[in-house]
């Protein structure tokens, strides 16, 4: 492997850090890294670390719901069937196998934990979502991945193995003879160095860095770029799933609007008041996210208009004052009643399809290190994710991962000593992420153009090469990350001179599949590469 990269200050001792010892650091306590928590034997000592507030991760803001196909007319070949075909020819077979045939033992896992979900007369309420070909969506209201959330801290915070460290933030990930050993972190200001036999990432993904997305901005994908400095290979970073029906409140935030009010009948108006999203696609406003996306684009577009509209009306007060509580208060708020007016709405930056590279036991290729969740690729999604696949996809491979470190996969059996000086290169630049996340909303969006990204690509390498500060601040950090990731984001759409599920490029237009079956994979020192395959040891 190249000689690797870091952000932390230079010349930093890390002999003389505070440092502390565990078998399992998890990174990241959304519902991957909560679920690899709640899975590992108890025998293990465990951080878990979160830099953020829980109300902050992606896991509580998700609405619609976990897809198991429970249906008396579904079976789990459909889903099998339906994720594969929204994926637009890119999934990882294996993966999509192995996820939804574990969908029920997930269900079981949540379900166990003290989860609920809405019941109707003949068992769990099942919604609709886009891409689905049968009602399969077990929900809770419209705040699931809220309601997930809490479920699962109340459990972790009974749990006397598992250390929580909030507010603690992974500046880099620690590194010996080519297997990860630890990360350095900045805690309650002071730099610390933690050590473990298996370092869990768990930190979600980046759809943060657009100025307009449905996530936190801190899902600024630091996970990503700490693991990309490391050396671990990452795949599928052009992938940006955006969701078409977002809302932007009185304060500038973004809200999501989920896509079970699509489920349940809510449609699309254009500035004219007319449907349109028929003229796009036979199944309508319950067109694959990706249609539904750009064909709010076009329609924005033609009109020269920001926003189009979703008409929920005819589904009554009451009913969406029930189903939609977490919405119907949000847009309350906003000055908005569902039941009597058109809700102004656009796409926005919502999921993200890349990540660290992983097998189907969260391995990556860097020894030691696991993944899991949206801050992986596991092959999934393949270039478009279906509605309602990534809560489970946490849930399964949490447990996969807890399941191979608890059966002794390969990790440090020993604590690697600490060395005293950081050995690679430390990199410098600082980065204005606002004016960043514009920037990308408007090259790296659902409509993405060649010579726009390739001037973008070169202005920040260019940044990169003249500005000469360190940073030392988790603001400054989390700049060097973004600006890593908006670079390795837009070196992948480059490379892939086609159209194909959430990544559009008006200047190839069309789905090439002789030349782009492939993924992109991107490793420090090696470039980013199209590969048929990312392999992992
Ligand atoms: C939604 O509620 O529309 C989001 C569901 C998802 O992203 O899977």
């Amino acid at each position: 492997m190249a000689e690797r990269s870091y952000i932390v200050s230079p010349k930093i001792n890390i002999a003389e850090l505070d440092d502390r010892h565990y078998d399992v650091i998890i990174i990241g306590a959304g519902i991957a890294g909560m679920t690899v928590a709640l899975s590992l034997d108890p025998k293990f000592k465990v951080a878990l670390v979160s830099k953020e507030h829980l109300e902050e991760s992606s896991t509580y803001k998700a609405q619609g719901g976990m897809a198991i196909s429970l249906g008396a007319d579904d079976s789990l070949e459909e889903h099998i069937a339906d994720t594969m075909r929204v994926g637009r020819g890119l999934c990882h077979e294996p993966a999509v196998e192995t996820t939804i045939r574990e969908s029920p033992n997930a269900l079981d896992f949540l379900q166990s934990l003290g989860t609920d979900f809405n019941r109707g007369e003949d068992g769990l309420y099942l919604g609709k979502e886009a891409g689905h070909s049968h009602h399969r969506i077990v929900h809770y209201y419209d705040s699931t991945g809220r309601h997930i959330a809490e479920t699962m801290a109340k459990q972790i915070q009974m749990q006397e193995h598992i250390d929580m460290l909030d507010h603690c933030f992974v500046v880099d990930l620690l590194t010996q003879n080519d297997q990860c050993y630890g990360c350095i972190v900045l805690h309650s200001g002071k730099l610390v160095t933690l050590r473990a036999h298996a370092v869990v990432m768990a930190t979600g993904g980046y759809s943060g860095l657009f100025a307009r997305s449905t996530n936190s901005i801190a899902a600024n994908g630091d996970g990503i770029a700490a693991a990309y400095r490391a050396g671990a290979a990452i795949a599928d970073m052009e992938f940006v799933q955006f969701h078409p029906t977002s809302f932007a409140t009185l304060s500038g935030d973004i809200f999501l609007l989920t896509e079970a009010l699509r489920g349940e009948g809510a449609i699309l108006r254009n500035a004219a008041g007319e449907r349109f999203m028929f003229s796009y696609h036979g199944d309508g406003e319950l067109a694959p996210r990706d249609e539904v996306s750009r064909a709010i684009v076009t329609e924005l577009q033609s009109a020269k208009q920001e926003v189009v509209f979703l008409d929920a009306r005819h589904l009554g007060k009451e009913f969406l004052m029930d189903r939609f509580r977490q919405v119907y208060g949000e847009l309350l708020g906003n000055g908005y009643y569902m039941e009597k007016d058109l809700i102004p709405i656009a796409p926005a930056a919502h999921y993200t399809i890349g990540g660290i590279a992983t097998n189907l036991w969260g391995q990556t290729t860097l020894p030691c290190l696991f993944a899991c969740g949206e801050v992986a690729a596991t092959g999934l999604h393949g270039a478009n994710r279906l509605a309602s696949n990534s809560l489970l996809e946490g849930v399964v491979f949490g447990r996969r991962v807890a399941q191979a470190i608890n059966q002794g996969f390969p990790v440090n059996h020993s604590l690697i000593s600490r060395k005293a000086m950081i050995d690679g290169t430390i990199l410098r630049h600082r980065c204005d992420t606002k004016k960043l996340g514009i920037t990308l909303d408007r090259v790296a969006g659902v409509v993405r153009n060649g010579d726009s990204m390739r001037s973008v690509l070169i202005e920040l390498q260019q940044e990169e090469n003249s500005d000469s500060s360190y940073v030392s601040s988790i603001q400054g950090y989390q700049g060097y990350n973004a600006c890593q990731l908006a670079e390795l984001v837009l070196k992948a759409a480059l490379l892939r001179c086609e159209s194909r599920g959430t990544h559009y490029r008006e200047d190839y237009p069309e789905k090439k599949d002789a030349d782009f079956s492939k993924h992109v994979v991107q490793q420090w020192g090696k470039g980013s590469v199209l590969h048929e395959q990312v392999s992992i040891r």
